[in-house]
């Protein structure tokens, strides 16, 4: 874990259990919390916690997400578009929102954005007029961020991975024909897998030491 003492939200904590596990098995603290990151009040309570279980806030990860059900856009139920908007785009910035005033406070200060670039910038068929927009929206938001706390040292990145198989893929992963066109746009053929995130996830500038 590169040293990290690690707090994992979740709106299912219990999907954090094997993650606290082996974190804890590194000999480094963590804790496992129930929150739901489209809710102010959640977001807020939780960081707080934080903040007395481990006296600081050095990195925020944001993974949270939801891809929703495709629907074509001609017909798509703009509940389920407000639901995926409100967990990826909304839920991104509170937990930046409430992390970023505690970030620029410490030591080293960094932000990462977990979401998926090269597809969605080209609008993919398959009926993502709600995920590809959230994901629009992550990328302009990292960029805002990095602009605008760049006076705090706070360096903002966003990992943009294509397709790693987890249950949000599951729908992709089922069908031959989204399997084959996502394939179509990666150069090695095949779907991230977990040491492929490493690099970018502890990605850390070099800086020369402030004056
Ligand atoms: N799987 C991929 O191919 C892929 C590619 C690029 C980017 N991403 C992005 O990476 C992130 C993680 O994706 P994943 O594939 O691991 O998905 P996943 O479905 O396995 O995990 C998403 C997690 O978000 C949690 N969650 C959902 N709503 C929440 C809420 N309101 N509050 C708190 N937690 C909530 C879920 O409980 C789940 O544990 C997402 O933002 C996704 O868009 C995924």
């Amino acid at each position: 874990m590169f040293g990290a003492d690690v707090a994992c939200w979740d709106i299912k904590p219990e999907f954090q259990e094997d993650v606290v596990a082996d974190i804890k098995g590194l000999g480094k603290k963590a804790t496992a919390s129930g929150v739901d990151v489209t809710s102010d009040e959640s977001v807020k309570t939780a960081m707080e916690q934080v903040i007395k279980d481990f006296g600081k806030v050095n990195i925020m990860v944001t993974v949270a997400g939801s891809a929703g059900n495709r629907q074509p856009a001609e017909t798509f139920d703009i509940d389920e578009w407000q639901k995926v908007m409100n967990i990826n785009v909304r839920g991104t910035m509170l937990c930046a929102k409430y992390a970023g005033r505690r970030v620029h406070q410490t030591g080293r200060r960094r932000q990462a954005h977990h979401h998926r670039l090269g597809a969605w910038l080209h609008g993919p068929s398959g009926g993502y007029a709600a995920y590809g927009t959230s994901k629009g929206a992550v990328h302009l938001l990292t960029k805002q961020l990095a602009t605008e706390w760049a006076k705090y040292r706070i360096n903002c990145n966003a990992i943009a991975p294509s397709i790693f198989w987890t249950p949000l893929t599951q729908q992709i992963k089922n069908d031959p024909d989204m399997v084959k066109i996502f394939m179509a746009r990666i150069p090695m053929g095949r779907a991230a897998e977990l040491d492929d995130f490493i690099g970018a996830a502890v990605y850390c500038p070099r800086r020369r030491p402030t004056t």
